[in-house]
């Protein structure tokens, strides 16, 4: 199927990120998210992420404002009805997710593919619980969306073949590259990211480094372009804790046992960069 029209549901960090890419690729997209306010901060950043890119020439101005004008957005899933592909990149939790699915289904084309941006839920239980098991697939975007080149595609136990080529089309035109994962708890790239994470804050617990120390050797010892505790805060804490706990629970090995100083550093509310702090201060 040919595939001209995207809906992104969400429009927070990752969502964002999305229609951002796919509206410069030239797809016509409608970004939903349920609170007004956060549709109109995310064309806002859209437009200063794009204005960026023209000032160091990666893209012209004219491709910009084509972009911009390519965007609409909507506070009704009803909306999404003529979207050929839905990207669902809302709240990292199963319930909302499903809530989604649930009122939006009725109002989608047949056709339409359904897909999720879930960092590590399962695509074959989010799947089961829609109309169309075989047309729904993750597509993980990495963030920052417009700088990350990879983008993980993920079967459920039921999507066809079609549907998986159609997502490849898709991430080629968007000028990125796919690699291919299995549906097991957190996929590949958070299967083995969030453990270093997650080694890392044990490394802090456990008084071997401190926070500095610890991200200056990664990044100077390894060339990762940012320590594991920066990166942590720039993921967001409270999404590190949800990724460690499904690797804890669905592979059920202490060897995924979230630090208990993350835990408590998720429990102040000291969740990374959003937050204003995290392993480091951000005010
Ligand atoms: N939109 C458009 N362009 C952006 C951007 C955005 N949101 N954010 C950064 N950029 C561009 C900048 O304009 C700059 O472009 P040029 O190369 O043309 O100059 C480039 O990206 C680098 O940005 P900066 O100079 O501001 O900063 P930097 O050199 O320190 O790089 C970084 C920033 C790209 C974020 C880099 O630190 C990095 O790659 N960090 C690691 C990111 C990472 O690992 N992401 C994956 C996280 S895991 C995940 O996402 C999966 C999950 O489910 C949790």
């Amino acid at each position: 199927m040919t595939i001209e029209r995207v809906g992104v549901i969400g429009a927070g960090q990752m969502g964002n990120g999305i229609a951002h890419v796919c509206a410069l690729a030239g797809y016509d997209v409608v970004l939903n998210d349920v609170n007004g306010d956060a549709l109109t901060a995310a064309v806002e950043l859209i437009g200063r992420n794009m204005d960026r890119q023209v000032a160091r020439e990666k893209i012209s101005q004219e491709d910009r404002d084509a972009a911009m004008a390519r965007i609409s957005t909507t506070g009704t899933l009803a909306d999404l009805g003529q979207a050929d592909l839905v990207i669902e990149a809302a709240t990292e939790r199963e319930a909302v997710k499903d809530a989604i699915f649930a009122e939006l289904v009725p109002h989608l084309k047949p056709e339409t593919i359904l897909t999720s941006n879930t960092s590590s839920i399962s695509i074959t239980r989010l799947a089961s619980k829609t109309d169309r098991p075989e047309k729904f697939m993750g597509f993980h975007f990495m963030n920052p969306v417009p700088v990350m080149s990879l983008v993980e595609l993920i079967r459920g136990i039921a999507t066809d073949e079609e549907t998986f080529k159609a997502c490849q089309d898709v991430v080629e035109r968007l000028d990125k590259t796919a690699a291919t994962a299995e549906d097991f708890p957190a996929f590949i790239v958070n299967r083995i990211l969030m453990p270093m994470i997650n080694e890392a804050v044990y490394v802090l617990y456990e008084g071997v480094g401190n926070v500095k120390s610890i991200d200056k050797a990664m990044k100077l010892g390894t060339n990762h372009p940012m320590g594991p505790l920066e990166l942590a805060d720039f993921i967001g804490l409270d999404t590190c804790l949800a990724i460690m706990n499904v690797l804890h629970d669905g592979l059920a090995d202490t060897k995924y046992r979230p630090c208990p100083l993350l835990t408590k550093y998720v429990e102040a509310g000291w969740l990374g960069r959003k937050a204003g702090r995290g392993f480091y201060d951000y005010r």
